[in-house]
């Protein structure tokens, strides 16, 4: 099977003044095409430190990290900031859109960052609105819409490089149940579609909606379960 990512024995550590903190100290998972994970654990177990490798925002102290053949981990400054603009997919708890640019152009923006923008990509974009449920809504801008429109605008946009993976990072956090849901939902869709998915969460109502769980705790794997594995209870 085809993989998305594969960690190998990863590790980062701080290095303070006076002590070093070790954030993740050996973490080893792959990420088949296709999956849906939840990464959670308690405040300080290493997840932000964990979605910031896999987003390339930084490197790792040891270990490999593999998107598709390339080894995250020996990536120079250049190579990491164009592997992150061009085959990650963000998606924030703030959105992080831009106010000035409407639907269309907000989902266009990863594409600069290519330096191309052609009739064929701006068809695709559209598809994207389209596919997120965004047609009537192509030239508002972000104060225009609502939370759950604005985060489905995030979405579009986290697909437009045909990224190696989505990493969402608390995606609900922001949202009303109902809308919190909504947003689920268009996940559980994506991934059917074959998107694979990374989610950081801390509620258990968010994490179900995954195929897979990893737990971490003290910057190491505690657990790592699958939904068909998993008893069911009640
Ligand atoms: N930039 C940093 N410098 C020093 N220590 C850090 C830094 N980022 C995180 N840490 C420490 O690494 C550990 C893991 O943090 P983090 O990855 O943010 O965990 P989580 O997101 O699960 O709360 C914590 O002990 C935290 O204090
Ligand atoms: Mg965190």
């Amino acid at each position: 099977m085809k993989l998305a990512a594969k960690l190998e024995d990863l590790t980062k550590h701080y290095v303070l003044k006076s002590e070093t903190v070790r954030a993740l100290r050996g973490v080893s998972f792959d990420i088949p095409e296709g999956d849906y994970v939840a990464i959670m654990g308690p405040s300080g177990s290493g997840k932000s430190t964990l979605l910031n490798l896999l987003g390339c925002l930084d490197r790792p102290t040891s270990g490999a990290m593999y998107l598709g053949d390339a080894n995250v981990a020996t990536m120079n400054d250049n190579q990491l900031s164009y592997t992150r603009a061009t085959r990650i997919g963000f998606v924030f708890q703030s959105y992080n859109l831009i106010q000035q640019l409407t639907v269309v152009e907000n989902i266009e923006v990863p594409l600069y960052y290519q330096g191309r923008l052609n009739k064929r990509d701006r068809a695709r974009c559209l598809e994207l609105a389209e596919m997120v449920g965004l047609q009537d809504r192509l030239s508002h801008r972000p104060a225009q819409l609502s939370g759950g429109q604005q985060q489905r605008v995030a979405i579009a946009r986290s697909l437009v490089n045909d990224p190696y993976f989505i990493l969402a990072d608390e995606p609900t956090g922001n949202l009303d149940t109902a809308t919190a849901d909504e947003i689920l939902r268009l996940f559980e869709n994506l991934n059917q579609l074959g998107k694979t998915i990374i989610m950081v969460t801390h509620e258990d109502e968010v994490s179900r909606h995954a195929k897979r769980i990893i737990r971490l705790r003290d910057g190491l794997i505690q657990t790592d379960e699958r939904k068909e594995n998993r008893t069911v209870l009640n």
